[in-house]
């Protein structure tokens, strides 16, 4: 089980960071990929109308990938509402203290100016995740190292869960991608929002633009200085996008006889080739009205289905009311 907050297009770090291994996981695992809007709200609760337009975006990049509807549960978490009534009745067992050591929440405190003005519901985002993946019993959540705390504190709801009320939920491991990170193009984590990003959706042109952005060795000014790719950004692409001429773009680097401006062209020439299939896969899936909705429907279906069942063994172990 994983999903995505839906707050716009999918980059290149969503790709090599998820989906890639998403997308190989399908084949072995029964998966549920969830549109995580209740989660996008926690802090885009005044960009409502931005959330629901990027539902379609997400799921159009994950179809453009390869997440196959035929093998996986594709699903907008709020079409599944069960969620939030386990997100409740955990909510009455996870104590405050635990949410407030959160890394990613105090990260957040900081970076977006929220000291103090924390509202309840992002405080229960990871109560929310925890909801989201023990509701289809899931064992493991292929995720990147961003979110290792938050499924940290899953196996810790479960086993509080357990403890109290018996055996219903497995604990879920993390499974980590190799190429967890990519970096954005000024060195940072990769993110829209930070403007330091390549979109799947890019055309050739954007991607040639955005890589000319790109961070390169700073003491590597004239294309005769000898260049440290261990420090190169773009050098680090084209290993995360397996250039074939990557010992030779290290030694020429080195040399001085490879010029960034060169070597960042053949970088972008690299990723746009790496994404052509997609690009191309996410034209003819634009053409197709209605796919995508119908998509969604099925997969909330199923989805649903299994939340029902969890839901009853919960309400039965807790021994609270089922329906009359
Ligand atoms: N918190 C995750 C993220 O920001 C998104 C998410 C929501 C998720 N529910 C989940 C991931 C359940 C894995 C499992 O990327």
């Amino acid at each position: 089980m994983s999903g995505h907050r839906p707050t716009g297009k999918l980059h290149i770090g969503n790709l090599k960071g998820a989906l890639e291994n998403w997308v190989r996981l399908q084949e072995e695992y029964e998966c549920f990929f969830e549109i995580a809007i209740w989660h996008a709200l926690t802090t885009e609760y005044e960009k409502t109308q931005m959330v629901k337009d990027s539902i379609r975006e997400v799921v159009t990049d994950w179809l453009a990938v390869g997440l196959d509807p035929a093998k996986s549960t594709l699903f907008v978490q709020s079409d599944v509402p069960e969620h939030a009534e386990l997100h409740l009745l955990l909510s009455m067992i996870v104590p405050v203290s635990w949410l407030e050591r959160n890394p990613t929440l105090k990260e957040q405190i900081r970076d977006l100016n929220l000291e103090g003005k924390i509202n309840y519901g992002h405080l229960g985002y990871p109560v929310l995740q925890a909801a989201d993946i023990i509701i289809y019993k899931a064992n493991a959540v292929p995720v990147g190292e961003d979110q290792l705390a938050h499924v940290e504190l899953t196996r810790e709801i479960v086993r509080r869960f357990n403890g109290l009320y018996g055996n219903v939920f497995p604990e879920p491991k993390a499974l980590v991608t190799e190429f967890s990170k990519v970096p954005g193009l000024d060195g940072k984590k990769m993110s829209k929002s930070l403007g330091n990003a390549i979109m799947l959706s890019d055309s050739p042109q954007e991607i040639e633009g955005r890589v000319k952005q790109a961070f390169t060795d700073p003491s590597k000014i004239y294309r005769g200085d000898a260049g440290h790719p261990d420090k190169c950004l773009v050098f680090e692409y084209s290993k995360i996008f397996g250039s074939p001429d990557l010992a030779e773009i290290e030694k020429d680097c080195k040399s001085g006889t490879l010029g960034c401006v060169d070597c960042k062209a053949a970088a972008a020439r690299l990723i746009s080739d790496y994404l052509a299939p997609i690009r191309e896969k996410r034209r003819e899936l634009e053409q197709k009205k209605g796919y995508v909705e119908e998509v969604l429907k099925e997969g909330s279906e199923k989805a649903r289905k299994v939340a029902k069942e969890t839901m009853a063994a919960v309400r039965k172990a807790m021994k609270i009311w089922n329906g009359g």
